[in-house]
């Protein structure tokens, strides 16, 4: 199953995700501009050397005539990426509409609002269809491409439904999927109408992993409940065999990290932030600018510290970096609005001629400027309502070593399991408890502060993005031996 490649025998790894790792911007009829992103996921499949991956996913633009399309392979096809072409209708129905409007809510126990609530469930099966068509066209571009003894590895909660169209095409096919968000409890997962089906699907694969032990164990509750199978410790029994289903906790490349916060335009940027926010503690927000997030939930509890805590009102700044996503969903249109109000409400209260409390920005920050401003930073305010895992609390723990600055923690992140010892942990729904964090971290003693620092960067150095993809495809590689020898016990 191995070939050569030029450089030795290395099998090789079909990434399959919604997205391409790469922003492609058409700069004319047959010619296109491809920049691509330095991601987690990209490195850390750099980081797992026996394999040569290759990625297949949606470019995120839409590309309706053949001379763009056969363009757009062919540049594609010397980053090692194979595009999906899907069209506009099928992008609405299929990514706008059941990918974010109805799977992300809810495996985020973020319920629909209610004015959304009645069009949503009409429009369903619609959307649903779209869904299960997208993923039969992923399916095909996937099975147009693999070669026998190829690892297919599919990502996230769009494409649910894609094990079972590839075990379809080729039942020796080895597929595993991972799924980047929370799995809900299966009293969440139940109420919707398609339930079964992506169980189903999802239990084609070989392997199926989560970021933490309770996202399996919800994903097994779900199939016992739902389904009536059987769950063992290692997985799910399915169709005689067994679906092994495991916590993969993903890291981040912390060396690209550390090693950054030496480069001269990194300490340029750090030294002009010093020198900006003189005399003031820095409290830095990171985030898509999306409802899980808990971003209004995190200003508010910024008010209320300020409310509560008149010493510090011209001593503290909060700069939170929102970075604009599915900006054709109208739930993070209004989610914008509201973010501004609040914003400029609380800028207009508590701010002066020279000064305001919040810098709040609607866009992203380059590699460089980002580093500089963990390393700057004080409090980092990582307050999600739900997440999957959270890895900006990974990257500012690892561009920490000099401040030993202080993780303020949402419990409801993933991140919560693995760097709960080190930050302090809060409910974000309690907007007091939050406050009251915010004023804990500013007093915290240097000596405490070191030891929570020590805990969480030890974990984020030895737990990389780089060892988690290793571990899922190697145990990916070995899991129908494995599934074999645990059936035989
Ligand atoms: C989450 C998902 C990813 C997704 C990312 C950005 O992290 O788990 O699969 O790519 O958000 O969202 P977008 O909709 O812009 O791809």
């Amino acid at each position: 199953c191995e070939r050569q490649d030029g450089k030795g025998f290395r099998q090789r790894l079909l990434v399959v995700a919604n997205r391409l790792p790469v922003s492609a911007i058409r700069k004319g009829e047959d010619s296109w501009s491809l920049d691509i992103s330095a991601g987690g996921l990209v490195s850390a499949l750099l980081g797992v050397k026996e394999f040569e991956a290759r990625w297949i996913g949606w470019a995120g633009v839409n590309v309706p005539d053949e001379i763009g399309q056969k363009a757009l392979t062919k540049a594609l096809a010397e980053k090692r990426c194979i595009p999906v072409f899907l069209d506009e209708e099928i992008v609405h129905q299929y990514y706008n509409g059941y990918c974010n409007n109805i799977l992300w809510p809810l495996f985020h126990y973020i319920g629909l609002p209610q004015e959304d609530r009645l069009a949503t469930t009409r429009s369903f099966q619609s959307q649903f269809a779209a869904y299960e068509k997208a993923n039969q066209m992923f399916a095909d571009v996937v099975n147009k491409h693999y070669e026998e003894g190829d690892v297919v590895w599919c990502h996230d909660y769009h494409l649910m439904f894609l094990p079972k169209c590839l075990k379809k095409y080729n039942s020796k096919m080895k597929v595993g999927w991972f799924l980047h968000t929370p799995f809900p409890s299966s009293e969440i997962h139940r109420t919707l109408p398609s339930r079964s089906e992506l169980l189903h699907s999802v239990l084609a694969a070989d392997l199926v992993g989560f970021h933490t032990y309770d996202y399996a164990r919800h994903f097994v509750s779900a199939c016992t409940r739902i389904l009536g199978l059987e769950g063992t410790p290692y997985g799910v029994e399915y169709q005689g065999k067994l679906t092994r289903v495991a916590a993969f906790p993903i890291g981040i490349d912390s060396e690209r990290f550390i090693r950054a916060l030496d480069l001269p335009p990194v300490q340029d940027h750090i030294n002009e932030l010093k020198e900006r926010f003189k005399g003031r503690k820095v409290m830095l927000g990171v985030d898509r600018l999306d409802m899980i997030k808990g971003i209004p939930q995190k200003i508010l509890a910024f008010e209320k510290f300020l409310e509560e805590n008149a010493y510090w009102r011209d001593k503290v700044v909060l700069l939170q970096i929102a970075v604009p996503t599915r900006t054709d969903v109208p739930e993070y249109q209004k989610l914008t609005s509201q973010v501004h109000e609040i914003v400029g409400r609380i800028n207009g209260r508590f701010g002066s001629l020279t000064t305001v409390p919040i810098h709040h920005l609607d866009r992203s920050l380059d590699f460089h400027a980002l580093c500089a401003l963990y390393a700057v930073t004080d409090i980092a305010l990582v307050t999600s309502l739900r997440d999957g895992m959270n890895l900006v609390s990974y990257e500012f723990v690892a561009c920490q070593e000099k401040k030993k600055g202080v993780l303020i923690l949402s419990e409801f992140a993933g991140a919560a399991q693995s760097l709960g010892a080190g930050a302090i942990l809060v409910n974000p729904w309690n907007i007091t408890e939050v406050a009251a964090a915010i004023a804990r971290a500013l007093n915290m003693p240097s000596a405490e502060r070191e030891k929570r620092h020590k805990h969480n960067f030890l974990h984020v150095k030895s737990h990389t993005a780089q060892e988690w993809a290793g571990t899922f495809v190697s145990e990916l590689n070995d899991t129908v031996i494995e599934a074999k020898l645990r059936t035989r016990q």
